[in-house]
């Protein structure tokens, strides 16, 4: 398992927690930036991130801003790419259960580090189900296709 990292300014202060995080629990991590905590924009790294989870099949990405909703918006942009909002374990296990999200993104400004580790653990362990919920992804994808 592979997972690309990147934030802005205001989720900077979480990447090397969720770094070590995801490092300790034996996950390949690559830091996309920023690398330092100078003002920059969330397109940017959004962009970034979700180029490099699409490129290389079978990644997966954390992206982290202030709330995780501009990050979101953002990626789910980049054609191909699935990214949810997660705000609890819950939404997380969801996320890759029915969406087949391959990237996370939460706000730092919004979860506290407890939190975060509950939702990095259900979105790592929870794989996406077959049936109704893939057929669903694939409309996705046709909206995604038919408008990229
Ligand atoms: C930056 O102030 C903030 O707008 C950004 O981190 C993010 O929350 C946007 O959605």
């Amino acid at each position: 398992m592979k997972f690309y990292i990147a934030t802005d300014h205001a989720g900077i202060r979480y990447k090397e927690f969720v770094k070590e995080l995801l490092e300790s629990k034996g996950i390949e991590v690559e830091d996309l930036g920023p690398y330092t905590p100078d003002r920059v924009d969330y397109p940017d790294y959004a962009k970034k991130c979700a180029e490099a989870v699409r490129e290389d099949a079978g990644s997966f990405g954390i992206l982290i801003c202030g709330t995780g909703i501009g990050m979101s918006i953002a990626a789910n942009k980049v054609k191909g790419i699935r990214a949810a909002l997660c705000h609890d374990a819950y939404t997380a296990e969801m996320a890759r259960a029915h969406n087949n999200a391959q990237i996370l993104c939460f706000g730092e400004r919004v979860l506290g580090q407890g939190v975060v580790e509950s939702v990095i653990d259900a979105f790592i362990n929870t794989q996406p189900e077959e049936g109704r919920h893939a057929e669903r992804v694939a409309k996705i994808m046709q909206i995604d296709e038919a408008n990229n």
